[in-house]
């Protein structure tokens, strides 16, 4: 499995605290079957901020300790970019990218998309990003109407849900709204958002819920091949399945009516 979200780079965010955090979850993570992390630190204008140069050091410091330590894990970078006006410059600038392709991971207010989200991503998507939308299943606007993250789809904008989410880490409608976006086929990834609080037992455990809910397929498209597609630069389709949606009972019924 490749891990596309985790905070796992030490003393940058909300995520570890010490290099001997971090490496216990490389450890772990390995231990599980994780070939490969992205370390993807929150970038936040005004509240996490840095320069790519202080993030590069953390990341070279933390790949050597981690070779001293016997650890096989690739460790790749990366970030989690917080959606404001203007923040193309600093992608731009700073390269927040996801490793050297063109996608980057990005996320908002949890308590509702902001009617201007899509207005501040549209300039990415021009400049030849690839946004890929962090946890949806956690934002109260898809919670409440789950098709707006299909319209982010249908606007380019890829989706990734937490696996704490499948097992309910973040309550019953995250829960819920998780599944509805997988079974219509609008999630993409399925990742840890590791803040070293051991989120690689539930990547693992609910990879193997959609394998048996879903199919195997997808449980590998969505934390193993997708994954592998930012690694290799290359494509992933934004409609990967086909989802045969209930007809329009009310038509359907004017239908019968009108014509037996
Ligand atoms: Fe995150």
């Amino acid at each position: 499995m490749i891990d596309i979200h985790s905070h796992i780079l030490p003393n940058i965010d909300d995520g570890s605290a010490s290099a001997e955090q971090s490496l216990q979850q490389l450890k772990q993570a390995e231990e599980l079957g994780v070939s490969k992390i992205y370390l993807t630190s929150h970038y936040f204008r005004g509240h996490y901020q840095y320069t790519r140069g202080e993030y590069d050091e953390k990341l070279n410091n933390l790949r050597e300790q981690a070779q001293t330590a016997g650890l096989q894990i690739e460790i790749e970078s990366g970030f989690e970019v917080f959606i404001q006006p203007g923040i193309q410059e600093d992608i731009q600038e700073h390269s927040l990218t996801m490793g050297d392709s063109r996608y980057v991971l990005i996320e908002s207010e949890l308590n509702g998309l902001p009617t201007d989200f899509y207005a501040n991503v549209y300039p990415l998507l021009r400049a030849g990003y690839k946004p890929i939308l962090a946890h949806a299943e956690r934002y109260v606007s898809i919670m409440h109407k789950p098709s707006k993250a299909r319209d982010l789809v249908d606007k380019n904008v890829y989706i990734q849900s937490n696996a704490g989410a499948f097992l309910g880490f973040y309550g019953e409608k995250v829960r819920q709204t998780a599944w509805t976006l997988l079974e219509n086929g609008w999630t993409h990834f399925l990742a840890s958002d590791d803040h070293v609080k051991g989120e690689y037992g539930a990547l693992v455990e609910a990879s193997k819920l959609i394998g048996k809910r879903i199919d195997d397929h997808t449980a590998d498209l969505l934390t193993r091949d997708h994954p592998a597609r930012i690694s290799n630069g290359e494509a992933i389709k934004y409609s990967y399945v086909i989802v045969k949606r209930p007809r329009n009972h009310r038509k359907k019924s004017i239908m019968r009516r009108l014509f037996g």
